[in-house]
């Protein structure tokens, strides 16, 4: 599959928006304001992968995003990510992550954090795949009652990581 990522504009949020709807089950999914709270959150930005266009196309179809967070003191956090599910398994996810860690550590953020339903496997494959690690549960972190893994990566040892390869 190819794609491309830009930045958020905001004609995109309603299919944003249905993406979100379409990737997570009530009670853990956004309304649209909340969604919107996020996206317009201070030292939020949020990154958007559209499908490469093919002929007798109008315009690229967005196909995944992530909403991202940076503080002040320097900590990461990621709202959400969410790829269509017709597009999933073809790196559109890791791409995404890719990109705002890579965003992150520009900004001078040292590590990243999020929260996910415990009983989310894929995205828990995902994130162990891309080194995140588990710190901590939280019990009925969802509004469906169910508990939330916070998973977090050190940006930190990665850069220097790659720092001894050169
Ligand atoms: C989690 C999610 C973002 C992954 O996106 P994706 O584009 O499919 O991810 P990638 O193709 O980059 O996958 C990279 C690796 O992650 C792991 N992975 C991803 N999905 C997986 C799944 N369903 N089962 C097992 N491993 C999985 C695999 O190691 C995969 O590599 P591989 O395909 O070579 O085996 C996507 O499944 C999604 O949008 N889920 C619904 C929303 C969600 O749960 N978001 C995360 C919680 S905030």
């Amino acid at each position: 599959m190819q794609f491309t990522l830009r930045d958020f504009r905001r004609e995109d949020f309603q299919t944003l928006w249905r993406i979100d709807q379409s990737c997570f089950p009530p009670g853990i999914s956004y309304s649209r304001p909340e969604l919107s709270a996020y996206i317009r959150r201070p030292g939020a930005f949020t990154v958007v992968a559209e499908e490469a266009l093919q002929s007798g196309d109008a315009k690229p179809l967005a196909i995944g995003f992530i909403v991202v967070e940076a503080s002040r003191r320097g900590i990461g956090h990621i709202i959400t990510i969410d790829v269509l599910p017709a597009a999933r398994r073809s790196g559109v996810g890791s791409r995404l992550l890719v990109a705002i860690e890579e965003r992150l550590q520009n900004a001078g953020v040292t590590r990243v954090f999020l929260e996910t339903a415990v009983d989310n496997q894929a995205a828990l494959s995902f994130y162990k795949r891309h080194d995140y690690f588990l710190v901590k549960t939280v019990p009925r972190y969802y509004s469906n009652g169910l508990d939330a893994f916070v998973l977090e990566k050190d940006l930190l040892s990665l850069a220097k990581a790659a720092n001894l390869q050169r």
